[in-house]
């Protein structure tokens, strides 16, 4: 039986001045469609180079990825990314930069006031269409991390690749706009792809954590099934024995077995 994603053998070399760095090495990971897996590790191991495989961004030195049975060789419309450092265009608006990606996905099929109202139903979504017409420098960190899902969204991908895509907002909010994510992915049944550092956001939202080891030559170190029925509700899950096991396992890789990385010298 063929996985939606499959990830065989995948390992990520990257050359650098003082001689090859391997960042990832052997990873194999197959999800099926619809599935939601939180990739977790310490800072640098290599969260966000895996994402970038996925995305199509970076190609891997060994291995293959395979979507829907076909090689990953490039980014496509049916995945959406949030990158880490939010990445919009300076010289767009909120607006503009939502409605550029909806453009690109359904400019040539629908009309230009459906296009309208997709970017921003998009931007109401996140909670900024009063920022609609703000250019990215008039705006907060967490603003900007909140168009960049916006964006996202709006193309209605069937992969969505998320990179600590609520790291800079706080409390409330990111738990208002993971409500929103477990509603959206339960509509759209799409396939997400998520790096956290928050254990407690990664057990609520994920069918499976994947947990990586400590770089270089990073690789899967375990992987939790997270069995806890849907839909999830936080307040009824901080009382559920089970929540509190999944999570403390997940605290026990990260403190126990791989513990973080050594300052560098
Ligand atoms: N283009 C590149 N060239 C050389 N080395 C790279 C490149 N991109 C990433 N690396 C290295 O690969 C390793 C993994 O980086 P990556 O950004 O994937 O980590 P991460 O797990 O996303 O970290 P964080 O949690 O801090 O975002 C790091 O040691 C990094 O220095
Ligand atoms: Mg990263």
């Amino acid at each position: 039986m063929h996985h939606y994603l499959q990830i065989e053998n995948a390992s990520m070399v990257f050359d650098t001045k003082n001689g090859k760095f391997t960042a990832l090495a052997g990873i194999d990971l197959h999800m099926r469609q619809g599935e939601f897996v939180s990739l977790i590790g310490h800072s640098g191991c290599g969260k966000s180079t895996l994402l970038n495989l996925v995305a199509g961004l970076n190609e891997p030195t060994e291995g293959v990825l395979l979507l829907a049975e076909k090689e990953i060789k490039g980014p496509g419309p049916e995945r959406g990314v949030v990158f880490q450092n939010h990445s919009l265009l300076p010289w767009l608006s909120c607006y503009g930069n939502v409605h550029l990606a909806v453009e690109r996905v359904f400019g040539a099929s629908e009309s230009k006031r459906r296009l309208r109202e997709r970017a921003m139903a998009a931007l109401e979504l996140v909670g900024l269409a009063h920022a609609a017409h703000k250019h990215p420098h008039e705006i907060s960190g967490g603003m900007k991390q909140r168009v960049g899902i916006a964006r996202a969204l709006a193309m209605e991908p069937k992969v969505l690749l998320l990179d600590e895509p609520f790291g800079a907002l706080d409390a409330l909010t990111r738990a208002s706009l993971q409500d929103e994510l477990m509603r959206i992915v339960r509509d759209t049944a799409a396939t997400v792809i998520m790096v956290t550092h928050d254990v407690d956001e990664a057990v609520l939202l994920s069918d499976r954590i994947v947990m990586l080891t400590n770089g270089p030559a990073a690789t899967i170190g375990e992987i939790l099934e997270v069995d806890l029925p849907r839909p999830r509700d936080r307040l009824q899950l901080a009382e559920d024995p089970g929540y509190h096991h999944l999570r403390s396992q997940v605290l026990a890789f990260l403190y126990q077995k791989q513990r973080r990385p050594a300052k560098a010298a």
